[in-house]
């Protein structure tokens, strides 16, 4: 009982076949279990091609296995239809994605202001945001457009946009990809503080070696397989 508790998502013997238009169906998942720990960072690890984005959008619930099983939150939502996937993932699930897509002609705040609104927040929405921002270090940002941040900063609004209705997971494709490794590295310690200060549950993809000290628990992914975890 207490070890269900603390897992917020299990993925059972999941695969993720496509099939193609010429040739044999092809497998970018096979038969992987896994899982994810309540209130921790969690690291997807691995070479281009492996598997980590068609695993994350699986566990996320933005796309479903060919075969297999997901529990989020105790609940398998393998089955469900996607209005219940989307307000699942309205309600519990933030994204950030590689490349930023911040709306370009909204201020910071802006930006993390109208998804707040789109999420249904029913708080003071100007009291959220603002901490949301000052939590990822841009407190004297906030009325900067996009194209007068710089790329870390652009991440981190977009960070803040993800967490700003308080979801109990964060989902993080590649987050530092396009940024230098300082900068990249001051990312991921956000996403450490959310962890411990905020109690999120953030799964992460890199390809990057260096993160993998920092995860609390990481996979290894191989041609859809996971190789390793620790
Ligand atoms: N819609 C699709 N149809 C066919 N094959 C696909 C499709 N989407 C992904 N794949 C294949 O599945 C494999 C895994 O893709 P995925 O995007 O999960 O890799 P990744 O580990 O996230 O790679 P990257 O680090 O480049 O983002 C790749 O070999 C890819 O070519
Ligand atoms: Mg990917």
């Amino acid at each position: 009982m207490e070890k269900e508790r603390q897992i917020m998502i299990e993925g059972r013997n999941i695969s993720r076949c496509f099939p193609m238009a010429q040739g044999e169906d092809f497998y970018a998942l096979k038969n992987v279990s896994l899982f994810i720990p309540e209130e921790k960072l969690t690291i997807l690890r691995g070479r281009s091609g492996s598997g980590k984005t068609t695993l994350m959008n699986i566990l996320g619930a933005l796309d479903k296995p060919s075969e297999g099983q997901v529990f989020f939150d105790g609940e398998d939502i393998t089955k469900w239809e996607e209005d219940a996937c989307s307000l699942m993932r309205r309600q519990k699930v933030g994204f950030v994605f590689q490349s930023v897509a911040l709306i370009p002609m909204m201020t910071a705040f802006e930006n993390v202001e109208y998804a707040l609104r789109l999420s249904g927040w029913d708080g003071d929405r100007k009291e959220r945001v603002e901490e949301c921002l000052r939590m990822v270090g841009l407190s004297s940002r906030m009325n900067h457009m996009p194209e007068e941040l710089s790329g870390g900063e652009q991440q981190r609004v977009a960070i803040a946009r993800a967490i700003a209705h308080r979801p109990k997971v964060i989902f993080a494709d590649e987050p530092t990809a396009e940024l230098d490794s300082a900068t990249g590295l001051q990312v991921v310690k956000i996403f450490q503080r959310l962890v411990e200060e905020n109690g999120v549950t953030v799964v992460m993809t890199t390809h990057d070696v260096g993160f993998a000290e920092i995860g609390d628990k990481v996979f290894e992914l191989e041609d859809g397989e996971i190789v390793s975890e620790r």
